[in-house]
């Protein structure tokens, strides 16, 4: 099966540990002879943006539209405000592509990274599914009297049908797949418009899924259970706003940037999916060679999960859980002093022994 693969470094530490992602996809090609990739550099940025006034090409999402793929280091740069270079980029591919779900693992692999200790931090295993593409962030609202006394701002969260039955709808078939548990979070009892709706629906969609075990939370109670009992979780569905949050606390329980990864979905393949680390650029160690690129590399396990190759899926995870055991191997955010391609070539060593 050949694979074309959209690359997207991006700025600062993107291109070095995308460098790394690409090791690890060449390693697999040369392991398994049904697999090749085909790669393909953008070489859009805010670095293009200072050239060029613009983030990306105008005709840049059909540009895109043919790959099977894309993987995205990361975009921002001092100089460049963070929202034109997020607007213009990564949202106008997420939004371009209708890249609905966003997927983020919350997986600890070495306890001593998690602020939690013992039996919690054990426990922490989870796949929030995040929608992706309205809810609080859908960008509608109005600000009235401004200045004046009368001021008055309002922000309006759109949760259409649509969008919130496919978000719940794939989570559900997700639980089913790995048969796992969901926990549906929202905030019903305050936002009587919006989290109701998502409720009902939740409701509503369940019945599709008798064997599908279900909990529903307050997102405030969600969030103390994540930190005191992360046990309660399998699949997480929510919604935009508080996917946001939780999977940044599911980052901090988990042990921080270095690891955290998010795959934007679109789940027809009408569009291509576009993986990448959580983490931005990095202008404080870019250029130094010691930006830790297992997240980065995480985020080819989520494509490789996502090309229906599960077992490399498996395998990069398990990799990445065997160099994590290896302290003074890890790069310095870790507490480690190997450089970028040090990890890099330690993973595939690893992964292809
Ligand atoms: P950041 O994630 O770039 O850095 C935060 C801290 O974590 C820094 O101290 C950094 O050195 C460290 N860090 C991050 N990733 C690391 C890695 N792989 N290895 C070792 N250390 C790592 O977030 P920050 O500083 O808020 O943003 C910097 C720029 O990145 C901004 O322009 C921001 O807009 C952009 N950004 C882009 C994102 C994206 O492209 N998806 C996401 C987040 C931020
Ligand atoms: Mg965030």
């Amino acid at each position: 099966k050949e694979k074309r693969i959209a690359l997207l470094p991006g700025d600062g530490i993107g291109p070095e540990v995308v460098a790394e992602g690409v090791k690890v996809l060449k390693a697999i090609e040369q392991k398994d002879k049904n697999l090749s990739f085909t790669f393909e550099q953008f070489p859009w940025g805010c670095e293009y943006y200072l050239q060029n006034g613009k983030m990306m090409d105008d005709d840049g999402l059909s540009q895109l539209q043919h790959f099977d793929a894309i993987y995205l280091g990361a975009v921002g740069y001092p100089g460049v405000p963070d929202h034109v270079s997020l607007r213009d980029l990564l949202l106008k591919i997420r939004k371009g592509f209708d890249q609905y779900v966003n997927l983020r693992p919350v997986k600890l692999l070495n306890e001593r990274l998690s602020p939690l200790k013992g039996k919690a931090a054990k426990d922490i295993d989870l796949l929030v599914v995040r929608e992706n593409s309205e809810g609080e962030y859908s960008g509608e609202g109005n600000w009235l009297y401004k200045g004046e006394p009368e001021e008055v701002v309002l922000q309006t969260g759109v949760f259409s049908r649509k969008g919130t039955e496919r978000i719940i709808r794939y989570a559900f078939e997700e639980a089913r797949r790995q048969g796992k548990s969901l926990t549906s979070v929202s905030k019903a009892n305050a936002l009587n418009y919006s989290m109701v709706f998502w409720d009902s629906v939740f409701e509503e969609v369940k019945r599709d899924y008798p064997d599908v075990e279900t909990a529903s939370y307050l997102v405030d109670a969600a969030s103390m259970f994540l930190v005191m009992n992360p046990e309660r979780f399998d699949i997480v569905v929510t919604s935009n706003l508080f996917g946001d949050i939780l999977t940044d606390l599911g980052a901090a329980i988990a042990g921080g940037l270095g690891l955290a990864t998010g795959a934007n979905v679109n789940p027809e393949r009408t569009y291509p999916s576009m993986f990448e680390p959580v983490h931005g650029s990095a202008p404080d160690i870019a250029g130094k060679g010691i930006a830790n690129p297992l997240a980065a590399i995480w985020s080819v396990a989520q494509m490789m999960d996502h090309f229906g190759e599960e077992e490399w899926g498996r395998k990069i995870v398990s990799t990445i859980q065997q160099i994590m055991d290896e302290d003074e191997k890890l790069t310095p955010d870790f507490g480690g002093e190997a450089t970028t391609a040090e990890v890099g070539d330690r993973f595939i060593k690893l992964l292809t022994s």
